[in-house]
C-alpha cells in the first residue's frame, strides 16, 4: 500500500465532505438523535471542512483521497476512512499520522469523543492503543451552535 499524506487543499474538499458524510451516515445514524442526524447535512459537513480546512490532513492512496482525519489542538476531532478502504489497515496509517501531528505540537494527552454506540470506531481506537476514559457531556458543534450529547472519552498518551 503506497498512501502520502498532505495538507488538506481546497481539490480535496468534495472527496472530504463525501468520506465525512457517508462515514457519519454508517456510524451515526442508527445511534445518533434523530434531531442531530438531520443537522448532518452535505451542506453543513461542507461549511464546517472549509472553514477548519487548516485542520485538515489527507491521506492519499492510489491518486485518491482515502481518509481524513481533524485535529483541534489535543483534541482528534475527526478521523474518517473511505468505505472502499475500511478494514484494510488504513485507519492504522492514519491513526500514525494523526499521532505525528500530535507529537510535533507537543501534545502529552491526546483525547478524543467517540459516539457512545459507534461499537466499530471503539474497536479500533482500543486496537490503536487509545484508553477509554469515561462517559462525558459533550457540546458537539452544529449550524446553530451547539448540541449536548454523552460521549465516549478515550485518550492516549503520545510518545
Ligand atoms: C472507525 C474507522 C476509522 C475504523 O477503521 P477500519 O478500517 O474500519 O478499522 P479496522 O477494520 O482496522 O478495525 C475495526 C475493528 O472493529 C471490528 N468491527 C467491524 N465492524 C464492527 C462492528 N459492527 N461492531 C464492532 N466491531 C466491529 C473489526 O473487526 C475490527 O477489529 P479486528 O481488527 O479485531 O477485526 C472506520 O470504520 C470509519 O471510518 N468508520 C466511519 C466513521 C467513523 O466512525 N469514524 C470515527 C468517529 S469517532
Amino acid at each position: 500500500m503506497i498512501y502520502t499524506f498532505e495538507n488538506a487543499r481546497e481539490e480535496h474538499l468534495n472527496d472530504i465532505v463525501r468520506i465525512w458524510h457517508e462515514g457519519w451516515i454508517d456510524a451515526h445514524a442508527a445511534i445518533a438523535p434523530a434531531e442531530l442526524t438531520n443537522m448532518r447535512t452535505i451542506e453543513s459537513l461542507e461549511t464546517r471542512a472549509n472553514d477548519r480546512l487548516d485542520l485538515i490532513r489527507v491521506m492519499m492512496l492510489d491518486g485518491q483521497v482515502a481518509a481524513f482525519h481533524m485535529i483541534k489542538n489535543d483534541e482528534l476531532d475527526q478521523f474518517f476512512v473511505d468505505r472502499a478502504y475500511r478494514g484494510k489497515g488504513t485507519a492504522r496509517a492514519l491513526m500514525a499520522d494523526v499521532e505525528s501531528v500530535f507529537s510535533e505540537n507537543n501534545i502529552k494527552t491526546a483525547w478524543l469523543a467517540c459516539a457512545i454506540g459507534n461499537e466499530r470506531a471503539a474497536a479500533f481506537y482500543r486496537k490503536a492503543g487509545w484508553h477509554f476514559m469515561r462517559v462525558m457531556l459533550l457540546p458537539v458543534h452544529v449550524e446553530s451552535g451547539s448540541f449536548i450529547l454523552d460521549i465516549w472519552r478515550f485518550e492516549k498518551q503520545i510518545v
